[in-house]
């Protein structure tokens, strides 16, 4: 291990002032208590690349309990302390999360399994991370406050963009790291080492992953579809390295799909700049997990929305071949209306065909959000009694309109005139 130290005050000082306040505060307990403390993971790797990151992860080496007490005297905030894992959190009233630890090294019994942890020194503990970038540290103790410590080469990672494995047990240890790798290249816009690479190659290969808690899996999956915005890249390494296998190890995604990935970034666009708000993440994610055996659902607990959107591709076929048959428009504006902006989103980008997209486009831009001039007051007004009445002549008058006539005021109030009067007998 090469040891490469330097000074990263200036980068300290560049902080917002919020982190700065509390990571002084840091400084002068370390002092006082005499233990040093360090500025840990993602806010470094952040800091030397210019970006903006709110959570502060601090390593501590030593006894964590009275720091964190005394930290959250001074920062005014409620803490929480874990005592069998020696960790502890600071809810701060700003926008600012802090998670406190004492430096520990890990051991994995098995792939996947839960580590047996020891108290250690900051070494080791940066030593059981996942890559090279996040195993930093910056010292915040009085006198050697901003020093970097850089064990790994990440510094020089960073420089040549390189997404790097600490050591090759890594993704045995704990195969969620492969999502989360390539989450960082494609966040970061960087590169997956090869020997790293091939460490999540083997790692995937192997499959033996019965340990793994599926949720786990299932929430780091939603970070990396929430992080990317380069499609081609996403489909070309997620088909390299399929970290959905964690999931479920005989769970295929067809090459058809991957080909067709870039494409559900262009439905999204189309709808997104038709005003529609939609959840993206849940979109991609349903879609990626589609094919994934029922079986496995009910071990990962997937949000409502998610499990909705699944359950509504599972049966897409049946629903584009309703559609095909009643594509009048009162049935269409009816059966289309009812659907969630996200699945509209699976619709349109599993289209059958051209036809059938132009079919959703013509819901989209002639009948989504379209309205009559008329309401029920109108009714009364011409002369029908408050009732059950009111609304039946007005979806007669919508069911024209949706058929092209009655497109302004005045002829949706003759023809619900005429209606009435027919009601009436007249
Ligand atoms: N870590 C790890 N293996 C994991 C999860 C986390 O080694 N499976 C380590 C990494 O060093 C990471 C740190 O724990 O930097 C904190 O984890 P997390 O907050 O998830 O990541 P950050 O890098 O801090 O932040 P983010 O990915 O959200 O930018």
């Amino acid at each position: 291990i090469s040891e490469r130290r330097e000074n990263a005050a200036n980068l300290l000082d560049g902080l917002p002032a919020g982190i700065q306040k509390i990571l002084q505060t840091c400084s002068l307990l370390s002092e006082k208590l005499d233990i040093p403390v360090y500025l840990v993971g993602g806010m470094v790797r952040d800091m030397l690349l210019g970006r903006e990151n709110r959570d502060i992860d601090l390593v501590i080496e030593g006894e964590i309990k009275s720091f964190l007490q005394e930290l959250a005297d001074e920062l005014e905030a409620e803490y929480q302390f874990h005592e069998r894992f020696q960790t502890g959190t600071l809810t701060l009233s700003g926008e600012y999360n802090l998670d406190l630890a004492r430096a520990r090294s890990e051991f994995y019994p098995s792939p996947g399994a839960r580590p047996q942890v020891e108290q250690a020194g900051l070494l080791e503990d940066l030593f059981r991370r996942d890559f090279t970038i996040n195993a930093m540290a910056v010292e915040l103790s009085r006198e050697k406050y901003g020093l970097l410590y850089d064990f790994f080469g990440a510094c020089a990672d960073l420089d040549r963009k390189y997404i790097r494995a600490l050591h090759r047990f890594s993704f045995l240890d704990d195969p969620t790291r492969i999502i989360r790798g390539l989450k960082y290249a494609l966040e970061l816009d960087f590169h997956i080492e090869e020997e790293t690479e091939k460490l999540m190659d083997e790692a995937l290969k192997r499959g033996d992953f019965s340990r793994l808690k599926l949720n786990r899996v299932f929430q780091e999956l939603k970070d990396l579809v929430r992080s990317y915005h380069n499609h081609q890249r996403f489909a070309a390494l997620m088909h390299r390295l399929p970290a959905f296998k964690l999931l479920a190890y005989d769970f295929e995604f067809d090459r058809e799909r991957w080909e067709s990935w870039e494409d559900l970034s262009e439905s999204l666009e189309y709808l997104c700049s038709r005003d529609y708000n939609i959840k993206e993440w849940g979109v991609k994610l349903a879609f990626l997990l589609e094919n994934m055996p029922f079986a496995y659902r009910d071990r990962l607990s997937l949000s409502e929305e998610v499990a909705d959107l699944l359950d509504f591709l599972a049966g897409i076929d049946d629903f584009i071949a309703e559609l095909e048959r009643d594509d009048d428009p009162v049935s269409l504006n009816e059966n289309l209306s009812r659907l969630s902006p996200e699945k509209l989103a699976l619709l349109y980008f599993l289209a059958p065909d051209q036809k059938f997209r132009e079919t959703l486009e013509y819901f989209v831009e002639e009948l989504a959000g379209a309205g009559l001039s008329i309401d029920g007051n109108d009714m009364l007004e011409l002369g029908l009694d408050p009732g059950p009445a009111v609304q039946e002549v007005l979806d007669q008058v919508w069911a024209e309109y949706l058929q092209g006539g009655v497109a302004g005021r005045e002829e949706q109030l003759k023809l619900a005139a005429r209606l009435i009067r027919e009601r009436n007998g007249g």
